[in-house]
């Protein structure tokens, strides 16, 4: 059985004022009644396929991926990071924890923070890439662009693999490449990575031990002297700390010889602004989506999103409006990219 491993320790600023510091967007309900990291938890409930799943994430976020979990009926085991080191850090804990549960498990690695719309196009993609994953390869999944995004790594595929046109060896990984050189991979058919990725513990962890082995062996002596406290497993903090910071992508997915990908037919999404939330909501006529508590009157290819109040818009046009108990965010759908900014200036004016 495939081990999965939420990723589920990053943050979300642009995704403010839902999205916060001490409670970020993979613990919100963005579309939909579920958090994308519920919703992640069951993605990967099928007992035919999948055993119980580990979740990495910071300490600050234990009782919300517990009790979270509880709330859809579901168990996973939760594991703590002390500090933020970012994903390589978390995938390296998830390759020594599931290689000390049975030496050479599949991991499947997911991020929670996506939405992904067709789990069974998901699971075929998943199964497609096992054997792959079993010869020794690290898995990735790949979709055909839309546009030249320079917020994600670009795949580009090589001949197929066993005859199968969706199954390909990997030429060239590519993280958040710049933009020229963004237009240039969609236009010879590279593919955007999904960000999951599919591998067995062992081959992860020969291959942090070959492009960062600083990480590997700061998050090893962490597992070794993690402690487990109310059913959590806590990383030693010490340990955890010595590792750099880094993303996986830029440490192992972008040097690793031993890559294939799988071209996924699942929608998805990894929502990281509200242009995107716009995008994957159910629209109304005039292309208005609402995600909680909204009216629109003469109004076009606009979003309110809004938890707790009744939140009204009127003869506007590819407008955001999200309001929550403390604050409200107005601003047009093209210029949502810069709520990050906006989140910089507040801390700095506290
Ligand atoms: N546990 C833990 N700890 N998880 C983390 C940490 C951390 O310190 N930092 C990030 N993550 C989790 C995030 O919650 C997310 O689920 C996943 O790791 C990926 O991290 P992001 O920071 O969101 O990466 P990205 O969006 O810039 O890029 C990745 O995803 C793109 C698709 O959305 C890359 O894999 C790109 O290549 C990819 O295209
Ligand atoms: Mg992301």
């Amino acid at each position: 059985k495939i081990i999965p491993v939420l990723l589920a320790g990053g943050a979300g600023s642009r995704l403010w004022p839902v999205s916060r510091d001490q409670l970020p967007k993979q613990f919100q309900p963005l579309v939909g009644n579920l958090s994308t990291y519920q919703q992640t938890l069951q993605r990967v409930n099928d007992e035919a396929l999948y055993g119980e799943p580990l979740v990495i994430t910071n300490e600050d976020f234990r009782f919300f991926a517990r009790r979270q979990a509880e709330e859809i009926d579901l168990t996973a085991t939760v594991v703590l990071e002390p500090a933020r080191r970012d994903s390589a850090a978390a995938m390296a804990a998830a390759a020594v924890l599931a290689e000390r549960r049975e030496p050479g498990s599949l991991v499947l690695a997911l991020a929670a923070d996506h939405v992904v719309l067709d789990n069974d196009k998901f699971s075929e993609a998943v199964k497609l890439g096992a054997s792959a994953a079993e010869q020794g390869n690290i898995v990735v999944f790949g979709l055909t662009p839309t546009e030249p995004r320079t917020s994600y790594g670009y795949i580009n595929p090589g001949p197929s693999i066993d005859g199968n046109e969706d199954l390909c060896v990997v030429e060239a990984f590519v993280e958040k490449p710049d933009e020229e050189t963004a237009i240039s991979y969609v236009e010879k058919g590279y593919l955007w990575n999904s960000g999951n990725f599919l591998f067995r513990s062992d081959v992860m962890i020969a291959e942090l031990k070959a492009y960062v082995p600083e990480i590997l062996e700061a998050v090893t002596r962490s597992v070794d002297e993690h402690e487990t406290d109310l059913g959590f497993v806590r990383l030693h903090k010490e340990s955890f700390e010595a590792s750099p910071k880094n993303s996986i992508d830029y440490a192992v997915i972008e040097n690793t010889k031993r890559m294939a990908v799988v071209r996924g037919h699942f929608r998805w999404s990894d929502i990281g602004s509200w242009d995107a939330i716009w995008e994957i909501a159910d629209k109304q006529e005039n292309g208005n989506a609402v995600e909680g508590q909204g009216i629109f009157i003469d109004s076009e290819g606009c979003l309110i999103h809004s938890s707790s109040i009744l939140t009204t818009v009127v003869g506007a046009k590819d407008l955001v409006v999200v309001a929550t108990k403390d604050a409200v965010l107005v601003t047009p759908k093209d210029r949502v990219q810069s709520v990050k900014g906006l989140v910089e200036a507040l801390k700095s004016s506290d």
